[in-house]
């Protein structure tokens, strides 16, 4: 093949990407949300779909245009991504879940707008846990040999977290990001190390989001050998 035509080593493949950042509603006009644009699984889903494979994206509140040839389906809740991932994982062969999935949702949703009161603090915010949507794929395979990836953002001690996060997910591949108020969200740039459950460490370096979605390919597909 010629350089920079894409070899179709997905095709054949279905393959499942979560993108975006949940909101968890408080009343009809408020929620609990993250910064995550769904850039990174937009790129995943583009660069799926230009190596052949068939693509279901699930889309958490991101304000990008649908990617050319692949299904999108659009969720605001976690409990709302949760039901459309396994729905599409049934029959997936791969499994990336780029999306950043609030932990925690109110506890309580307010049917009508939440007003204040004169002279009075407001009442405190109860949450309670959100499935983790992850851990479920993972721990409830679809299809035998079914690759399911996570990303992780971290803060301090990125690889060591890292490594105790993907036994704890019991996913195939952990693709760790370095997070910060300047770092990652929104950014058209990213760098990450691509842990493996086999003990494999792949560093991507800083570049655009779009070569990350490659190398993420290339892992998945080497688990499909
Ligand atoms: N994830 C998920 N369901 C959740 C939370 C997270 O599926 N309720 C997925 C994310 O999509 C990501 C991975 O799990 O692929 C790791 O997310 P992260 O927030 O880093 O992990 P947590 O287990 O929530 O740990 P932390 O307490 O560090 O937030
Ligand atoms: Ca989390």
């Amino acid at each position: 093949l010629a350089r920079g035509v894409t070899e179709p080593d997905l095709a054949g493949r279905h393959v499942v990407v979560s993108a975006g950042g949940t909101r968890e509603p408080l009343d009809p006009v408020r929620f609990l949300g993250n910064r995550s644009s769904g850039k990174q699984g937009y790129a995943l889903a583009r660069t799926a779909a230009a190596r052949g494979a068939r693509v279901t994206l699930i889309a958490a509140n991101t304000a990008l245009p649908d990617p050319a040839g692949v299904d999108v389906v659009r969720v605001g809740t976690a409990v709302e991504l949760r039901e459309a991932v396994l729905r599409a994982a049934a029959g997936a062969d791969a499994v990336v879940m780029a999306a950043a999935v609030a932990d925690f949702r109110p506890a309580v949703y307010a049917a009508g707008k939440i007003k204040k009161k004169d002279d009075q603090d407001p009442e405190p915010i109860a949450l309670v846990r959100n499935p983790d949507i992850l851990a479920e794929v993972a721990a409830g395979r679809a299809r035998p040999g079914q690759v399911v990836v996570g990303f992780a953002a971290e803060t301090d001690d990125v690889l060591a977290n890292g490594r105790a996060k993907l036994k704890r997910k019991g996913c195939d591949l952990l693709v760790v990001n370095e997070v910060g108020e300047r770092k990652t969200f929104g950014a058209e740039e990213n760098e990450a190390v691509v842990l493996g459950a086999d003990g494999s460490e792949t560093p991507v370096p800083h570049g655009p989001k779009e070569a990350l979605a490659e190398t993420v390919w290339d892992l998945v597909a080497d688990r499909f050998r």
